[in-house]
């Protein structure tokens, strides 16, 4: 019998707390509505749940720009609040992953205000600070929200480092004195109770040594050189360190968020022996539609099934044995998986989110599921730019529309229908009263139009939902081993329409099918003796026949 660490087993559910549940009629989400609603995500059957943000910010980047790590957001709460979500969550057995984004701060923060007020200020070496040159930026790198990663500051004259908006400054790892602050500020969080940390964008923390040009950018690619900026010379020094300091000492969850990397870094990351992090987002699969311009996500391409199942079987295979898959399909950058994978036109919604659920669920890994995905939520398709918020969008049709002149605006909006990060981030479908149950008030960000029909409410009263759907493969990753651990097999990897694996330990054997098309497929795959049908999305079983986004896991053994 292989033995578990317990995040092993577990299912997390990421809340984004500004959109989750309003309590006090401001049209912001916030803790006490969290608390509200942890009687429900112990129905669904999650174990953990990740927070997005919730400490003092100026909401530049909607709280990953943080302004004191040790106080929270007024609008979400107090501390008292924390300490009873906590508290609650604890008595339900559901655990809590604050969201630790360390790679920069808000440059409100009190660190970032004294580094900017002199050259010679303690904190001047917290933060990345370079002299022009040649009357520019020290080098060519771009911030992931557009335009140049270095802004100028006239008093000091002098450049500082940001990796995203010009408000969130990139911290300098290379100090020890800055990351003994970080590693004190989790520690304190930890006394506060808390289960684990996710950690945003956590390979940047290291610089490259130097700070060379990026050979791949020039004044008009847009967004990142992330790839050339992640995984710096230290950064497995600064985790190693802070395991020893911090993680080790404590029985938590931990996954680091690690744009651009390959299975051989995860391996470093996560590796079972790495003393690092316990399991990362990878990106590949999120990355699998973007812009063949080099218009990074910014595209209304359609992905291939068979990138994908390259991807996510490569993920599967390399890690298995070695390291710790994290597994999910959407979060709060990126659009609704029913839209972008599946099919949310209102004949296919909950086949299509019920075959992407059972396609991911049956995989090695930790899985993850966003706010909403449980109901089966889709994108939204506004109109008009001025309906979004997020910085990122707006940013990019600023730059690709306005400045560069790159985009019609009409395309530009297909490509904000396909990939902002405000597809995921309206409010939470609760019920079908005014604004969905969110919020009495007015909401920060636009409620989907379809939630008089997919809601909460209405999802706890069928038993054929996609909610209990969910609740079911949550459930038998408890009850199931082989889940955990299986051997993961692909079949027929070139077919462009079906995704089939197998998942196989000594004495039994899983075979999950899932129909990617809205065709009917026809495919034969032998079944073992004694084989079950275990989970289907459809109420009978036609063989070889593969109905519109049918999905069936068949069990053999014992
Ligand atoms: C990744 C987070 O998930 C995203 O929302 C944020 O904008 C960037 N990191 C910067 O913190």
């Amino acid at each position: 019998m292989v033995k578990n660490n317990w995040w092993q087993k577990t299912v997390v559910y990421q809340i984004y707390p500004r959109s989750f549940q309003d309590s006090n009629g401001d049209g912001i989400g916030d803790i006490p509505g969290i608390i509200q609603r942890l009687p429900y995500l112990k129905e669904l059957g999650v174990q953990v749940i990740w927070l997005s943000p919730i400490y003092q910010s100026p909401n530049d980047d909607n709280g990953y720009d943080i302004s004191d790590y040790r106080k929270v957001l007024p609008e979400f709460g107090t501390m008292a609040d924390m300490q009873e979500m906590i508290s609650v969550a604890h008595q339900l057995n559901l655990k809590i992953m604050m969201d630790l984004v360390v790679n920069h701060t808000s440059d409100e923060h009190e660190w970032f205000q004294q580094s900017q007020s002199s050259i010679n200020n303690p904190y001047r070496d917290y933060y990345i600070w370079r002299d022009p040159v040649a009357g520019h930026e020290p080098n060519n790198w771009l911030s992931d929200f557009g335009g140049s990663a270095w802004e100028f500051d006239v008093k000091t004259q002098q450049y500082y480092l940001h990796l995203f908006s010009k408000k969130q400054p990139d911290l300098n790892w290379e100090n020890p004195k800055l990351r003994q602050e970080i590693y004190d500020t989790m520690s304190w969080w930890l006394r506060q109770g808390i289960d684990g940390f996710r950690m945003d964008v956590i390979n940047l923390i290291s610089k490259q040594n130097g700070l060379p040009n990026d050979p791949d950018v020039n004044a008009n690619s847009h967004g990142s050189s992330m790839t050339f900026v992640a995984n710096g010379p230290n950064v497995h020094q600064y985790l190693q360190e802070m395991n020893l300091k911090v993680l080790s000492q404590h029985d938590i969850i931990t996954v680091g968020e690690t744009p651009g990397v390959t299975t051989a870094d995860a391996m470093r990351y996560a590796g079972f022996n790495s003393n690092e992090l316990q399991m990362i987002f990878q990106f590949e699969h999120t990355e699998i539609d973007n812009s063949r311009e080099g218009l990074g996500k910014w595209s209304d391409e359609r992905f291939k099934l068979v990138d994908l199942k390259k991807i996510l079987s490569k993920w599967q295979n390399d890690l298995e044995g070695k390291a710790w898959n994290s597994l999910y399909w959407n979060n709060h950058d990126r659009p609704r998986v029913v839209s972008r994978f599946g099919n949310d036109s209102q004949q296919y919604r909950v086949l299509s989110a019920k075959m992407l659920a059972t396609t991911l669920h049956f995989m090695q890994g930790t899985p993850y599921i966003y706010q909403g995905e449980e109901i089966g939520m889709t994108n939204v398709n506004w109109p008009s730019i001025s309906q979004y918020r997020d910085i990122d969008t707006l940013n990019a049709f600023d730059d690709l529309v306005n400045r560069q002149k790159r985009v019609m605006p009409e395309k530009m909006m297909t490509y904000v229908h396909h990939s902002s990060r405000d597809n995921a981030r309206t409010p939470m479908q609760w019920d079908n009263t005014k604004n969905a149950g969110f919020t009495n008030g007015k909401p920060w960000l636009g409620v989907n139009d379809n939630y008089a029909t997919i809601n909460v409410a209405q999802s706890l009263t069928n038993q054929k939902s996609i909610f209990y759907f969910y609740k079911k493969l949550i459930a038998l990753r408890q009850q199931m081993p082989i889940i955990t651990n299986g051997h993961y097999q692909i079949l027929d990897i070139d077919d462009e329409s079906v995704y089939t694996y197998k998942r196989i330990t000594k004495d039994s054997e899983l075979l999950i099918i899932s129909n990617f098309t809205d065709q009917v497929q026809t495919r034969h795959y032998p079944l073992n003796v004694g084989a079950n049908l275990l989970l289907s999305n459809y109420e009978d079983d036609q063989g070889d026949e593969l109905r519109p986004y049918e999905s069936k896991v068949y069990f053999s053994g014992i």
